[in-house]
């Protein structure tokens, strides 16, 4: 659930205020509600489909790999009885296969619409940036950048998609921070999967750091105009978190710190997901700890039981860039607009003759 603090302003934004994560959500929001996601056989995605199967979603299922999706597929069909859940061949780079993915989704929807996307899938390892390949050779060969396919461009893929299909979801009704989620069922939510990387370098994977800054940018992007198509964007930004995509050297470097659970991103998910009140707003999930506020805010780790402190693993991030920079790109706009009313009909009608003239090559340099 999120705070009410800052209601005005989440107004005028279009984005609910940080969720405050000391009030409970009720994961059985979910119930009815079909879901889709991208590489969703493994780690997180097989984390989310176990989780939101109990609580009586359809899933469907988006991978590349097929055996691990068909295993999962039937163990949660077994475990839970739920036999809404499916998996579907699907290669987030290959824009025709991610359209047969949501086609299929939409076929297998019990109610003819899909509620909710987890743009998901994501690759890390070999960067040709870092470890170049070929270097005797008399040029260099063409870099692999499938990370940035993936991560990336797949992404991309999804949002266009997610955006064509969340607005056709039947029964669906643009989303707002008003909305009463243990009433509705019908959602159209694009859910990210950024990472601690699209907030801070990460050494050693260039590629990944670039691709988890665009979802980042995006996201930003898409939160500040989703009114329009009346889709609400949420990202995730886990830390490192145990699953097979931290790789062997990456588990060497981290030795001595502590990986991240997958079960506290798929809390973080879950909420995001039931609670149809929370609108462009990111969550940031490391390994539990013990922590306290200080009086300014700050948070300082403390030992377990300590007065006054709490354990957790899920932290709200971009709360100050909510207000400062959402709200100040809000009033830019407005003082723009402000600026262009003022100079009337004739300034915008001098405006477009300069314009179509720089069509004809006139003001160029
Ligand atoms: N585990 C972490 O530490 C961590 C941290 C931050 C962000 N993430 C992000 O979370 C997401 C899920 O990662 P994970 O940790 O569950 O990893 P994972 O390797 O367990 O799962 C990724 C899934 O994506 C699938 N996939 C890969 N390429 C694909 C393609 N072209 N088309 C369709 N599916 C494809 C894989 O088959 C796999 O099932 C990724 O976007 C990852 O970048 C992970």
């Amino acid at each position: 659930m999120a705070s009410s603090s800052g209601t005005n302003l989440s107004a005028a934004i279009r984005q609910s205020p940080p969720v405050d994560l000391t009030i409970p959500y009720e994961p059985s929001w979910i119930k009815d509600k079909t879901i889709l996601i991208t590489g969703g056989a493994s780690g997180f995605g097989a984390g989310f489909v176990r989780h939101w199967a109990k609580h009586g979603a359809t899933i469907i299922v988006g991978d590349i790999n097929v055996e691990k999706g068909n295993t999962l597929v039937r163990q949660v069909q077994q475990e839970t009885g739920n036999k809404n859940i499916h998996f579907v061949h699907c290669d987030v780079t290959d824009w025709q296969s991610q359209v047969k993915l949501f086609k299929e989704a939409i076929k297998l929807s019990l109610h003819g619409g899909i509620d909710t996307v987890v743009a998901n899938a994501g690759i890390a390892g070999d960067d040709p940036l870092q470890q170049p390949k070929g270097l005797s050779a008399a040029e260099p060969p063409k870099p692999n950048f499938k990370i940035m396919d993936v991560n990336c461009t797949g992404v991309l893929y999804t949002t266009h998609l997610a955006y064509y299909w969340l607005p056709r979801n039947p029964g669906s009704i643009p989303s707002s921070m008003d909305s009463n989620p243990s009433k509705s069922n019908r959602d159209r939510h694009l859910l990210f999967l950024g990472s601690v990387a699209s907030l801070a370098p990460i050494a050693l994977q260039p590629q990944y750091g670039a691709a988890k800054h665009a979802v980042l940018g995006l996201f930003r992007s898409l939160r500040a105009s989703s009114h329009i198509q009346g889709v609400r964007v949420n990202l995730l930004c886990p830390y490192f978190i145990d699953t097979p995509i931290v790789t062997t050297s990456a588990r060497i470097a981290l030795a001595g710190g502590s990986l991240g659970k997958v079960e506290d991103v798929v809390d973080a998910a879950t909420r995001f997901v039931a609670d149809e009140r929370i609108l462009g707003r990111a969550l940031v999930i490391g390994p539990k700890i013990h922590v306290k506020q200080l009086e300014d805010g700050e948070w300082k780790l403390v030992e377990k039981n300590a007065p006054g402190s709490r354990e957790t693993a899920i932290w709200e991030a971009y709360a100050d860039d909510w207000e400062e920079v959402d709200a100040f790109s809000k009033n830019l706009v407005r003082v723009l607009n402000a600026l262009q009313a003022s100079r009337g009909w004739i300034g915008w009608a001098t405006d477009m003759v300069r314009a179509v003239g720089y069509g004809f090559g006139f003001g160029r340099r």
